[in-house]
């Protein structure tokens, strides 16, 4: 799976995606992620990659030229690639997303800044994802997070061991409760049925658990 990312702050996607378990799926050549510096596409002497909008008001506006020119080249050497705008107009990211992202063999992150995109980006691309009602100064957490999402989906980035099968979100349900050492703590006991051995009744329990968890935290998943 090939990500590349179309940013005016690539070093904050780098350090964002160089730990840890993406860290190593880039190491074994599982992912590859590719940052595109928008500013090398920026205009005249200065590099220009945004502008003040039309009509007035605060802030500045990246330019539509500048990240056509950059979506063109990186969609030159990737051909097929999926394009996804970061904004918080986007639809709302979800681990639904993150499935249906990960049977892509290539995708384009755009992450715009300042005020925002002139509106015509809109038409460049495959898809407008938001990460959260809520806004970021950039689209580039909003992009390690969907590299990340997706990529621990990719058969052999998890361990061997590891399955995302039983994790939040599986069968619209949160994952159960995890325990380990100490058995007690400040008065809090790890409950019985996890110490009994008897893997059928640990199965039940945090099948239980997991459903009255999902119906208290988020009534929203289930159903
Ligand atoms: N850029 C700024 N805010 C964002 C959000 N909530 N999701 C995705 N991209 C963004």
């Amino acid at each position: 799976m090939k990500f590349n990312v179309i940013t005016l702050f690539p070093e904050t996607v780098e350090c964002l995606t160089n730990y840890s378990i993406l860290g190593r799926a880039v190491g074994s050549k599982i992912v590859e992620i590719q940052t595109h510096n928008l500013r090398d596409f920026g205009l005249g002497k200065r590099k220009q990659v945004d502008d003040t909008p039309y009509g007035g008001g605060a802030g500045m506006v990246l330019k539509v030229d500048v990240l056509n020119a950059a979506l063109e080249k990186v969609r030159s050497d990737n051909p097929g690639t999926y394009a996804v705008l970061l904004t918080p107009k986007g639809k709302k990211y979800s681990q639904k997303a993150a499935k249906s992202l990960a049977n892509q063999r290539n995708i384009t992150l755009i992450c715009g800044h300042y005020e925002g995109f002139d509106e015509r980006v809109r038409d460049l691309v495959d898809a407008e994802l938001s990460i959260g009602d809520y806004v970021l100064s950039g689209g580039e957490i909003a992009t390690a997070a969907v590299i990340d999402s997706v990529s621990r989906l990719i058969p052999g980035v998890l361990g061997k061991d590891k399955s995302t099968e039983e994790e939040s979100f599986e069968g619209g349900l949160l994952e159960y409760p995890h325990y380990t050492n100490p058995r007690e703590y400040k008065g809090k006991e790890v409950p019985e049925v996890l110490l009994s051995g008897n893997h059928r009744e640990i199965e039940k329990w945090r099948k239980g658990q997991a459903e009255k968890i999902t119906k208290k935290k988020r009534p929203d998943l289930k159903g």
